[in-house]
C-alpha cells in the first residue's frame, strides 16, 4: 500500500485554494480519454460521490471544485509529462475535460485526477501517430448500442483487454426510455428522460457500470450519438413521434449537454443550446482517417411516417437530406483529398440496401440510409466520381452485424462496387441475441451485395495496414448474465486497392 504522498507524487504540494473534502471518493464514474490528435488527447472524469443522486447533482454541491489532472510516460507516474487544474462546476455536472497538448505522437501514456485528498483510477490512452507517419498497423474497436436494462456489458470488458489504439462509439450510448427489463438492471430514472436532471440521472448509472470503465480507461474514444441520446428515431427538430416546437427543443438542449458531461468531447463539440457540433475529422498518420458523421441532427425526417415500407416514392426524393448540404460536401471534400490510404466513414444507420421482404417486393426500413436514398446515390456516385479509393464505413443501431459492398446500384449486382461496409452489432441490446435469425436468412437471400451477417451481442475490433483491412466480430454468447467469454465468429478481409468485401472466414 502506498502512502497517500508517494501515490499522489508529482501533484502539485502547495493545497489548492478551496480544496475540497470528500466523505465518498468522487470517482465513481471512472475516467475516460477521447479525440486523439498526435499531440494531445482530452481527459475525462466527472465528480460524483453519490453517482445516483435523483436530482443529478452526483452528490456534488452547488460550487466550483479544482481538479488536478496528470498525465505520464509511465503508469506509475514516475516520469510526468504534463499536469494541470480544471475548475469542476455544477454548470457542466462537475464534469472535467482537460484539453491536453504537448505529447508525443503515436505514443501511450497513462492518466489520472486528484480532488481533494483522494485520487481517481488511472487511464491509459494513446495519442493519434504524426501525420506524416506510416504506422505498421491501426487496431482500433467499435460499438454502438448498449441498453443497461437489456443486458450486462461484458462485451466492453473484452474490448478492454483487446489493446486497440482507439475505440469508436457510434452512437446508442444510453437508451432515453423508460424500461425496466427482467435482469435487475432497471432504468434510474424509472420513468423516460426529458430533463436534464432526468438525462444526468440516466448517464450516472450507465457509466457506474464497471465494464463500460474498464473499456474508457484502456483507450481513447472517439464518441458520436445516434437518436437514443435524445429520443427514438428524432430527425433535426422534431421528435420520434414527429412533435417539434420548443418542447423538443428544450429536450433536445437537454440532451446534448448531459451528452457533453458525460463524454471525452473537445470544446468544439460542446453544445451551444440545441446544437452540438459532432461531425469531424480525426487522422492517424497516412494509413486511416475516419471522418466522423452525424446523421441525426440536419436530416429532413424519415419518408411516408417512418417504420419499414414498401412503394415509398418519397425515399428516392433528391432534395431530401441525410447529412445536410454543408456536412455532404464537407465529407466528399476530405475523402478526395485524403492522404490517407484507408478512408473510414464513422457512421449511425446503415448505408446499404437492406430489403426486409422475400420475393420481389421490396421493404425498406425508414429510418435508415434506405430512407433517403437518393442521398445515398448522390454520396456514392460522388466517392467514385472523384476517384475515392479504400472507403469503408463503419456503423452500428441494428443490433446485427453485417458486412457488406457498397455497390453503385444495389439492384444490380453487376455494378460497380465503390466501397464497404461493416455493421457491428450491439454491446446488450435486444438481449442474447443468436447466430442466425429470420431476419437475417431473408437479408442474405434478398440482397447478394451481403457477405456475412450474425444477430449475437458484441463489438468489432479492425485491424489496418497498408494492404489490407481485417474486422474481427467479437462475440459474446449471452448477456443477460454477467461473464460471458468472448470470441471472433468471424475474420472479414479488404485488400487495399479493392473495393468491397475480399474474403470471410468464419
Ligand atoms: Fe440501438
Amino acid at each position: 500500500m502506498l502512502t497517500f504522498a508517494a501515490a499522489t507524487a508529482g501533484f502539485s504540494a502547495a493545497p489548492v485554494r478551496a480544496n475540497p473534502v470528500f466523505r465518498e471518493n468522487p470517482f465513481t464514474l471512472g475516467v475516460a480519454s477521447g479525440d486523439p490528435l498526435p499531440g494531445g488527447v482530452v481527459l475525462w472524469t466527472r465528480l460524483a460521490p453519490e453517482p445516483l443522486a435523483v436530482d443529478g447533482s452526483g452528490g456534488m454541491a452547488q460550487r466550483a471544485v479544482p481538479v488536478e489532472w496528470q498525465i505520464a510516460r509511465d503508469p506509475r507516474f514516475r516520469q510526468v509529462e504534463r499536469a494541470g487544474t480544471v475548475r469542476a462546476t455544477p454548470e457542466l455536472a462537475h464534469a472535467v475535460h482537460a484539453e491536453v497538448g504537448g505529447l508525443e505522437p503515436g505514443r501511450e501514456y497513462w492518466y489520472r485526477f486528484r480532488a481533494g485528498r483522494e485520487l481517481s483510477p488511472v487511464g491509459r490512452t494513446r495519442t493519434a501517430p504524426a501525420a506524416d507517419a506510416t504506422p505498421e498497423q491501426v487496431r482500433f474497436g467499435f460499438a454502438s448500442c448498449q441498453n443497461y436494462a437489456d443486458g450486462y456489458f461484458t462485451a466492453f470488458r473484452h474490448l478492454a483487454e483487446d489493446d486497440v489504439d482507439l475505440v469508436v462509439h457510434l452512437g446508442d450510448y444510453i437508451y432515453e426510455g423508460g424500461n425496466v427489463g427482467s435482469i435487475g438492471r432497471a432504468h434510474l430514472p424509472a420513468a423516460e428522460c426529458f430533463s436534464l436532471t432526468d438525462y444526468r440521472v440516466r448517464y450516472s448509472q450507465y457509466k457506474s457500470d464497471p465494464d463500460l470503465q474498464a473499456s474508457h480507461a484502456a483507450a481513447p474514444w472517439v464518441v458520436v450519438l445516434d437518436d437514443h441520446e435524445i429520443d427514438n428515431n428524432w430527425a433535426d427538430d422534431l421528435d420520434g413521434g414527429d412533435v417539434g416546437g420548443a418542447e423538443f427543443a428544450a429536450r433536445r438542449v437537454a440532451a446534448l449537454k448531459a451528452y457533453y458531461e458525460n463524454t471525452p468531447l473537445r470544446r468544439t463539440s460542446m453544445p451551444s443550446g440545441p446544437d452540438m457540433q459532432l461531425y469531424r475529422r480525426l487522422r492517424y498518420g497516412t494509413l486511416a482517417d475516419f471522418n466522423v458523421v452525424d446523421t441525426r441532427q440536419y436530416r429532413d425526417n424519415q419518408a411516408c411516417g417512418d417504420g419499414r415500407r414498401i412503394d415509398c416514392e418519397d425515399r428516392l426524393d433528391p432534395a431530401r437530406t441525410m447529412l445536410g448540404a454543408a456536412q455532404e460536401s464537407w465529407l466528399l471534400d476530405g475523402l478526395s483529398d485524403a492522404p490517407a490510404t484507408w478512408k473510414v466513414m464513422a457512421n449511425q444507420i446503415f448505408m446499404m440496401q437492406a430489403d426486409h421482404e422475400a420475393g420481389p417486393v421490396q421493404a425498406f426500413g425508414m429510418d435508415t440510409w434506405d430512407g433517403y436514398a437518393a442521398a445515398r446515390t448522390r454520396l456514392l456516385d460522388g466517392v467514385r466520381e472523384r476517384g475515392v479509393d479504400n472507403f469503408v464505413v463503419i456503423t452500428g443501431d441494428a443490433h446485427r452485424s453485417v458486412a457488406a459492398d457498397l455497390k453503385a446500384n444495389f439492384d444490380d449486382p453487376a455494378s460497380a462496387t465503390v466501397g464497404t461496409e461493416f455493421l457491428a452489432t450491439s454491446i446488450s441490446s435486444g438481449g442474447d441475441g443468436a447466430d442466425q435469425d429470420a431476419l437475417g436468412g431473408v437479408w442474405l437471400a434478398e440482397n447478394p451485395h451481403m457477405k456475412f451477417h450474425n444477430v449475437q451481442r458484441g463489438y468489432a475490433t479492425c485491424t489496418l495496414t497498408a494492404d489490407s483491412w481485417r474486422t474481427d466480430y467479437r462475440v459474446v454468447p449471452y448477456v443477460r448474465r454477467p461473464d460471458a467469454p468472448v470470441s471472433t465468429r468471424a475474420s472479414v478481409y479488404v485488400e487495399a486497392g479493392v473495393p468491397g468485401v475480399a474474403q470471410v472466414s468464419s
